[in-house]
Parts: structure tokens; sequence; C-alpha cells
């Protein structure tokens, strides 16, 4: 049965929610699920924003059908083509093989690539051009790599309403209410929004920062993502949060202590450098990378201003864990922040400088201190050191 939500006289949402799936991109998990969001708008002319995942098709396609109320749709307006809103392409196109597709040249050729599909009824469209519904009409904005090459946003200049495809969406299955302002946000998708936009998004900061420069030039007043709630309260908030995102800059001043430990001796002097960041009065955070998903410990990485990376050797290596985060972090551009290393070994403990080889490549990264060396266990003169140490980390925190 369909379920079509209203969001304006003559904007509808017609897209759904999946809590079954387990891993979004066959990677991140999302155990608050995810919704696919697509708008039907009723105007003179009648306009689809987006198709969906084929795990909720039926639905949206009886959401189409049944917001129609027999009138024919007249356009397609296809802003990305990532598999988890094109999947359902064809369907549509089958269902309403008079309605015009109108898309980026990136994205037709896309389509022609995904699907049996000649091409037929598309109108290419690009930066500045404009396409009118009648009472509404829709601006054109390039969004490459936010977060593929082909994206486009349209705006609504009649309503400020922005089609901002993966841009502001976030991980997480909309229960009832679809608006930002109707649910406790910060506690309930916050944590799900920044680990989704580092780890889906956070590589092209650059672009992001370019398209919230054009951004910045139009009036909006409602914000409609392709995942998560729509925004029409508080848009500078959001605005705000993808600002400092997108130009590395920190969100919280504190440390993140992530550690990678084999029996327990790493760990145990992660926790005597926490708590010693905690006693000098500066916030701290503990992760033992063995144990949190890794989507999680990127996102954490990227929110504080302080890290500090305490690794077994493992291999003569870094401990894979440990490897694998600062593998992923270098892969989504991570930089600007400050950082300490302790490592640990029994025999040849080397995973401090194999870290600090890596993070050396990476932009704009300064070490507080000297690295802390353990030969397998923490005796009193390395608790001294991992102290003093914490001091050092606590003291930049702070005087920032
Ligand atoms: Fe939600 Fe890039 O797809």
């Amino acid at each position: 049965m369909h379920n079509i939500i209203p969001i304006t006289e003559d904007l509808y949402y017609v897209g759904g929610s999946d809590r079954r799936l387990s891993l979004f991109e066959n990677v991140y998990p999302v155990p608050r699920g995810v919704s696919y969001n697509s708008y039907l708008l009723l105007d003179e002319k009648t306009v689809l924003f987006d198709t969906v995942d084929p795990s909720v098709a039926d639905l949206y396609l009886e959401n189409v059908a049944a917001a129609l109320g027999g009138r024919k749709l007249d356009y397609l307006v296809v802003h990305h083509m990532e598999p988890d809103h094109s999947a359902t392409f064809l369907r549509l196109v089958k269902s309403y093989p008079e309605a015009t597709i109108v898309t980026s040249a990136k994205a037709a050729q896309m389509m022609k690539n995904f699907f049996p599909f000649d091409g037929a009824n598309v109108k290419i469209v690009k930066e500045g051009d404009v396409l009118s519904s009648g009472k509404h009409s829709f601006t054109f904005v390039a969004a490459p790599m936010v977060h593929w090459p082909e994206v486009l946003f349209s705006f609504d200049t009649a309503t400020g309403t922005l089609f901002s495809a993966d841009a502001f969406g976030t991980f997480g299955a909309l229960g009832g209410s679809i608006f930002a302002d109707e649910v406790n946000f910060k506690e309930e998708f916050l944590s799900d929004a920044r680990r989704y936009y580092f780890n889906i998004v956070g590589k092209y900061g650059i672009q992001v920062q370019s398209v919230l420069k054009k951004a910045a030039g139009l009036d909006i007043k409602t914000i409609c993502p392709l995942h998560g709630p729509i925004w029409r309260k508080d848009l500078g908030y959001y605005l705000g949060l993808y600002d400092t995102w997108s130009k590395y800059e920190p969100e919280e001043k504190g440390a993140v202590v992530f550690y990678g430990t084999i029996h327990g001796h790493t760990g145990n002097a992660a926790e005597i450098l926490a708590t010693s960041i905690a006693q000098s009065g500066a916030p701290v955070k503990v992760y033992d990378v063995s144990q949190t998903e890794l989507s999680q410990l990127v996102a954490e990485a990227f929110r504080y201003s302080h890290l500090a990376f305490v690794s077994a050797t493992y291999n003569n290596g870094i401990f894979l864990p440990m490897e694998q985060l600062l593998q992923d972090l270098a892969a989504h551009n991570f930089q600007n922040r400050k950082y300490a290393l302790v490592e640990n070994g029994s025999w040849s403990p080397q995973a401090g400088t194999l870290m600090k080889n890596l993070i050396g490549e990476w932009k704009n990264m300064t070490q507080i201190g000297e690295k802390v060396t353990l030969l397998s266990s923490v005796k009193e003169e390395q608790a001294e050191e991992l102290r003093a140490l914490a001091a050092q980390l606590a003291a930049d925190i702070l005087s920032e």
C-alpha cells in the first residue's frame, strides 16, 4: 500500500526506508537502516526527482502512481546515477515511457552503461540551465564528485528548495516524520550523518567546498537530500557542519586515542595515556581498533582535533587493524590534525616508525611530543613518558 507524505501543497515524499540492509554499499553497517528519498512535484507539469534502491522499489512505484492520481509523468530528473538511487530507473521509465528524463551528460552516458537503454527522451542539462514546470522553475547546479562525477543539484527558485543528491544525507531510516525539525537530529542522526559524510563523501572536501560556495548564492529554505531527513529549519547548523567537515577542520577540540593491542599491554598504555589526558582537563575518547567498526573509527578521527595512535608491532609491521584504520584515513584525505605515537614490540618495536611514515604523507599533520616505545609491557619509566606525552597533548588542546 502506498505511503505518500506531503512536504508542501504540491511536493510529496515518495521514497522509502530499508531497515533490513546490513551493509550499505556492502561495506558500511547500517543498524538504524537507511532511507532512499524521492520527491514528486504536482505542478502544471509533473516532475519526479530520482528513483530509488530496489529494496523499496515496489512501495516507490505504488507511491508515484498514487500521487500522480492518473496524471502522466512529464519529467524524471536524475541527479545521481549510483544504483542506490538509479537501480529502479528502467522500471520507472518502462512505467512512464512518455516522461522526459532530465539529467547531466555524464549521467546520460551512465544510463546506457548500467541499462539496456537507448537514451530516448533524454534532455541533457548543465549548470545554470532552467527547467520550468509551471509555477516552479528549477535551476541546475553542477556538483561533481559529491559524490560521483555526474551529480547535479536542482534548485526550485519559487520555493527555495534545494534537491541536493547525496549531500546533506545521512544513514538512518526515516520513521514517521521525514523532517529534521521533527526528530532529535543531534541525538538520533548526527553520529550517522558524520559517519555517512566522512566515509561516503569525505574524500572530496574540495568539491564539497566548491558546491557550498555556489549554495551560498542561493536563498535556500528547504534541503531535500537523497538520504535522511528533510531540512526546513535551522539550515545554518547543518550547512555549518558541512563547511567544517569539508574544510577538514575538527568539529571538537579533544583527543581520541586509538589503540591496537594483541594481548592487552598496548591497551594498558593507551588507557594510561587517556587517563592522564583526562586528568589534565582535556576531553578524550578511547577506541580499541579491533573492537570498533572501521567507518565509526574514521568518523571519530575526523571529529577531533588531536589523535593518539597506540599500536603493537605485528609481523614486523603495524598491527593490522591499526594499519587498516590509517590506510582508510589516508584514502579519505585525512589531514590537518595534531597527533602522538606510542609503539610496542617484544623484540623489535617498529610500529611507531611505520605509522609516522604513513602519516608523514598526509597534509598538515603535526606530531606532538616524542614517540613512546614499550618493550612488551608498561613499566614505571614508560608510564612517566606516557603521562608526559598526555600532558603535552592536553596542553595543546586546551591552548587552542
Ligand atoms: Fe546515495 Fe552516492 O549514492
